[in-house]
């Protein structure tokens, strides 16, 4: 695991913005796993500025995101579908057919969830997937307790989540209790993990994602397994890091050529 600690949140998502303006630039069919939530909000907002100055072509992009409330009509302003195309679909301009988001309204959800990890398969691998982290150490929305070597499935959200993302809905109990989320084993198979965490809330879940033992009870913890995992935090989420001097070092001194990904 790669730790790259920065001073603020803008610089987190400026590195990340450039780490996927450098893969798209070289693949420009990359197949991109995305997130939601208020972490990557900027770094989207850097993407669309890329666009806008046409410094990289993001039209032959596919995506795949996360994941998606149950029973929440997409059209909702809080639904992850709706989120996607303001913050970034619909200033990208991208094609519905080419963003992948799990069907919250399906009918039938296990075949929902059963056919989008297909079709990851069949399109994949995904080159990278964005992540944030919940303050438990959720990914997606694998919440504490989730198998390591989980699907995409159904999942409950916790108390903790749905306190976290009430802002949206008016109040926690409002928040659907239940998601489809993209597996934990689903993640680990992408080629390149880039997690970004900002701010005091998120100093616990990394420094237990990052030095604490492997755990289902901390699920971003699986990505210490990973062989191509960057974790892009700012200085508050990586305050109870004990490595911090060591990490810093390595980021500092890197040799050129491994510094080539954020060209
Ligand atoms: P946040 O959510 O970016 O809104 O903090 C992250 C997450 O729950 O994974």
């Amino acid at each position: 695991m790669e730790v790259i600690i920065v001073k603020s949140s803008d610089e987190v998502a400026d590195l990340a913005s450039r780490r996927i303006k450098n893969l798209v630039e070289k693949k420009p069919k990359a197949i991109l796993g995305l997130a939601t939530g208020n972490t990557p909000l900027t770094l989207y907002a850097q993407l669309i500025e890329y666009h806008r100055q046409s410094l990289v072509n993001f039209s032959q992009i596919t995506t795949f995101n996360l994941d998606e409330y149950v029973g929440l009509d997409p059209q909702h302003r809080a639904s992850y579908c709706h989120f996607m195309k303001e913050n970034l679909f619909g200033p990208l301009g991208l094609d519905p057919g080419q963003c992948f988001i799990p069907n919250g309204m399906a009918n039938d959800i296990a075949a929902e969830c059963e056919a989008y990890e297909k079709k990851i398969h069949q399109k994949g691998p995904l080159d990278l997937q964005l992540l944030g982290i919940g303050r438990e150490g959720h990914i997606g929305f694998n919440e504490p307790g989730s198998s390591l070597g989980s699907r995409t499935r159904l999942k409950t959200l916790t108390e903790t989540t749905r306190q976290d993302n009430a802002s949206q809905f008016g109040s926690p109990q409002d928040v659907p209790l239940h998601v489809i989320t993209m597996g934990v084993q689903t993640i680990m198979e992408a080629s390149e993990i880039l997690l970004m965490a900002t701010g005091l809330g998120k100093a616990q879940a990394v420094a237990s994602m990052v030095e604490g033992p492997l755990s289902a009870s901390v699920p971003a913890s699986v990505l210490q397994f990973h062989p191509k995992t960057r974790v892009i935090v700012d200085d508050e989420a990586a305050s109870k890091l004990s490595r911090k001097a060591y990490y810093r070092e390595v980021y500092a001194k890197k040799p050129p050529w491994q510094s080539a990904d954020f060209v």
